[in-house]
Parts: C-alpha cells; sequence; structure tokens
C-alpha cells in the first residue's frame, strides 16, 4: 500500500494509472476541488462527465481544463441539487442516452448560508448536501451498478463534528436555524449515506466518505466575520491531537491539488477493498477519535441505526422508495 498523507496531490495519486475506458461523473464540477478531481482523471486518461448548476460557470471550468488537458474526454450535464425535479430529469435523460457510471463522487455543496429552502421546500444544506445527492445517486444506480468496479464517493467533511443529523427536525421547523449547526448534520449525513449504500449493496459496489482538508474555494461564499470566529472557535474545541491546532483554530489550509488528492484516491485507489464504507482524510482511512482536521472521526457517524432511519426518513422526504436489488 502505498504510503499518503496531507500533501500529497492529485498527480501523485493518479501516477502510472491508466483512465482509459473509466467513466467517472462529478457533481459540483464547475469550481474548486469538483473542477480539479475532473482535470486529474482527463489527464490520466478517464471520460468525465461534469455536472453543476450554471451553464456558465461549467463552460469556463471545461475551458480551464481543455487548456491544460487538450485531449480531456469531457462530458457535461445541468443538474441542481435543491430541485428534485431538476435532477429527475437529469437522471432520466442521462439513462437513455448512456449506460454506465464506473465512479460517481457526489462532491456538490454549500456551506454555512443562511436559512435558505430549496424548491421542494428543505433547509438549504440538508437538501443539496445530502437529499439532492441521495436522489442523484439512487436514480442513477441502474448505471452505477453496471459500472467495473463501481464507486460511490461522498465529501464530507471535518465540519460533520458540528453536529450529527437530527431526524426529528432535519429541515428547522421546530429549532432555530444555526448555519454551522446545518453543515454539520448535512455533511454527517453524507457519512451515513455512504455506510447506508454499502449496507445494502456490499458484494456490488464501494462507497467511502471523504473529508479533502481546508483549502480556499467558492465554499467560503457565505461566510461573515461571526460565522468565521464561530468556526474557529469550534476548530479549537475538537482538536484532539495538535497544540498548534488548539492553539490557532488549526486551520492547516491545502492547495488545490492535495485538497482534491482524497477524492482522487477514494475514487482510483485498490487499496481500500478492506476499508468499504470507510471516512477518509488526508489520504488516509479515518481514526475513530483522531484529530478531525486530519482523518479523525466522531463515533456517531458509524451508528447503524441511523444511517438506516436517514435512509428512510431520505426516502420519505423525496417520495420514492429504492429497494436493494
Ligand atoms: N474547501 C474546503 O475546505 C472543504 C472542506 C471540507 C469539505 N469540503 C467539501 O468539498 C466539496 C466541494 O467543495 P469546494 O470547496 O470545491 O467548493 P466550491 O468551489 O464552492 O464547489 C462547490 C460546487 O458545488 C456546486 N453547487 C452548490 N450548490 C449546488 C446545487 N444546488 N446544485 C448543483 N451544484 C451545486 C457549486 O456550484 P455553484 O458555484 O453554481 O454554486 C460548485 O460547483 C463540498 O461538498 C464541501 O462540503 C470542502
Amino acid at each position: 500500500m502505498a504510503i499518503y498523507g496531507a500533501e500529497t496531490t492529485t498527480d501523485e495519486i493518479l501516477e502510472g494509472l491508466d483512465l482509459n475506458g473509466r467513466h467517472f461523473m462529478i457533481t459540483g464540477a464547475s469550481s474548486g476541488l469538483g473542477e480539479e478531481s475532473a482535470r486529474a482523471l482527463s489527464n490520466a486518461g478517464a471520460t468525465v462527465t461534469m455536472l453543476a448548476r450554471n451553464q456558465d460557470k461549467l463552460d469556463a471550468a471545461v475551458e480551464r481544463i481543455k487548456t491544460n488537458v487538450p485531449m480531456a474526454g469531457i462530458q457535461t450535464g445541468i443538474v441542481d441539487l435543491a430541485d428534485l425535479s431538476s435532477i429527475r430529469s437529469y437522471a432520466e435523460g442521462f439513462l437513455q442516452k448512456e449506460t454506465t457510471i464506473d465512479v460517481l463522487i457526489n462532491n456538490a455543496g454549500i456551506m454555512a448560508c443562511p436559512f435558505m429552502q430549496t424548491k421542494d421546500g428543505y433547509e438549504m444544506q440538508f437538501g443539496t448536501n445530502h437529499i439532492g445527492h441521495f436522489l442523484l445517486t439512487n436514480l442513477l444506480m441502474p448505471a452505477i451498478l453496471k459500472g467495473q468496479s463501481p464507486r460511490i464517493i461522498n465529501l464530507s467533511s471535518a465540519g460533520h463534528t458540528h453536529s450529527d443529523v437530527n431526524l426529528e427536525d432535519p429541515n428547522y421547523e421546530k429549532t432555530e436555524y444555526n448555519a454551522w449547526e446545518s453543515y454539520g448534520r448535512s455533511k454527517s449525513a453524507n457519512i451515513h449515506f455512504t455506510r447506508e449504500l454499502v449496507r445494502r449493496y456490499e458484494s456490488e459496489l464501494q462507497s467511502f466518505a471523504v473529508h479533502p482538508g481546508v483549502i480556499i474555494t467558492e465554499l467560503g461564499r457565505h461566510l461573515t466575520p461571526e460565522l468565521m470566529e464561530e468556526m474557529v472557535e469550534r476548530v479549537k474545541a475538537r482538536s484532539t491531537s495538535s497544540s498548534e491546532a488548539k492553539e490557532t483554530g488549526g486551520l492547516p489550509f491545502k492547495s488545490m491539488e492535495a485538497g482534491a488528492a482524497t477524492q482522487v484516491w477514494a475514487a482510483t485507489t485498490s487499496d481500500l477493498e478492506e476499508n468499504n464504507g470507510a471516512y477518509l482524510g488526508d489520504c488516509q482511512v479515518g481514526v475513530e477519535g483522531g484529530n478531525p482536521s486530519e482523518n479523525g472521526y466522531l463515533p456517531y457517524i458509524y451508528n447503524e441505526e441511523t444511517a438506516k432511519e436517514l435512509w428512510a426518513l431520505s426516502e420519505q422526504l423525496v417520495q420514492q422508495e429504492f429497494l436493494s436489488n
């Protein structure tokens, strides 16, 4: 097993790998970690379907990749994860045209926004980060199950430490909204979803949840000085292993190439066969109780009952049941 770490880059992960003939689909690929993953995977020969909600931003991202990788095999699609009808219509169109997806990287995300709702009335962070990906993944499952060693990678975050999911009031109808708590709930949901996918489809696919590290991207667009201060306090409080992290609020920033490396590793490595369903950080398997700024996670994210209940709640919210076949 190769030894990787916080500074390993996407190109280092893919060195020597030939991804010709493999099809990767990435949500939220119009910027940040999704775009960098698309660049690196297409540079290694993969066909990449880049999904985003904004056509102009997506076109600009494709343009940047083609400048860097002229032969890149890129396909695109428009899907708004905050709108169930947009997801349904994209998935239906995709399945009519194409048969297989080898790896789906559920990368799109929104962080710490003010209280907002999706088109269908769900709280925006839970609705986009979890519910949108829950529906998209399940609708695309026929194509994923036909993939070669299929995988589903869900972008989570050390932010899962802000809160576990709230199955009683997922859309803040009764409780007072807190932007970081809501992000935490949605990023915990990404991990429970990963675990339940593996429980249901264990012999048929692999799935991993990824904390990419801290990378300056457009994800921070909703941050105010107050929210930054609250985050630093939360990070200081949760830091377990590094005294520097405790003092500074521990935000060891990564480059884009190092930030996207863990999801690219999860999507391509053969080193994780024994770890199906794992939470990953810094290109390593997660460690319960370790430093969340690295690859540490809190035990509640591996609770099997919560994962089953979240799946049932998600089915209720999208008004569709998905059976393991
Ligand atoms: N950057 C970090 O430090 C960090 C740390 C931990 C976890 N993560 C996770 O990493 C993932 C990627 O984030 P990033 O840092 O690369 O941020 P980013 O540059 O803001 O990328 C997020 C992508 O998601 C898209 N998106 C947002 N809402 C959407 C919707 N309703 N429908 C479809 N697409 C939507 C955005 O498109 P628009 O631009 O059109 O909104 C954008 O393409 C996220 O899941 C995030 O939670 C990031």
